[in-house]
């Protein structure tokens, strides 16, 4: 009798045990399929001074939740600045200027509208460039 009750008990444990993991996995599947946030390129960081790490460091706190790592992108949610379309000729430095202080509109990625981004300063934009540009050189875009 308490032997049984005891398998009965064990087998209990195990279903539960077995079930928790099922939901596991489905959760994580489900978080896998909304675009999953990863690097959109592959982006070398040299060795950075002056004004590009101070942007290196204003990047974080501003930019990094959409820009991503390196300013590599976010699938899903913003493109990567070390990109040929942000080269100096097709975005002159003062589009970075206007992107933070007016927002962009959606017109060369799928991830919808960059907002203002508020308590940014001009000179901070400025050290920002600096940095996203240094990027932009050590891998070749131009
Ligand atoms: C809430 C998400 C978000 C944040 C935060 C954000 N961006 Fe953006 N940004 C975007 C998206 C999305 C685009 C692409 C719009 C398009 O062209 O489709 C973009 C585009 C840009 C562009 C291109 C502008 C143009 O004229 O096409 C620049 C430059 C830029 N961002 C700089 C920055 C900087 C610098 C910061 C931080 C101070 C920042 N972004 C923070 C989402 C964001």
């Amino acid at each position: 009798m308490r032997r049984k009750q005891l398998i009965g008990t064990l087998a209990g444990v195990s279903l539960l045990l077995l079930s928790g993991a099922a939901i596991l996995k489905i959760s994580d599947r489900s978080g896998k399929s909304d675009a999953g946030g990863e690097a959109l390129v592959a982006v070398n960081v040299p060795q950075l001074t002056g004004a590009a790490l101070q942007g290196q460091d204003l990047f974080q706190k501003n930019c990094v939740a959409c820009h991503g790592e390196n300013a590599s992108g976010r699938n899903g949610s913003g493109p990567p600045l070390v990109h040929k379309i942000y080269e100096p000729g097709h975005h002159a430095d003062g589009s970075f200027f206007q992107a933070v202080a007016r927002g962009v509109r959606a017109h060369h990625w799928p991830f919808g509208n960059m907002p203002p981004v508020e308590n940014v300063t001009g000179r901070e934009v400025e050290k920002i460039v600096a940095y996203v540009r240094t990027l932009q050189r050590a891998n070749g875009i131009y």
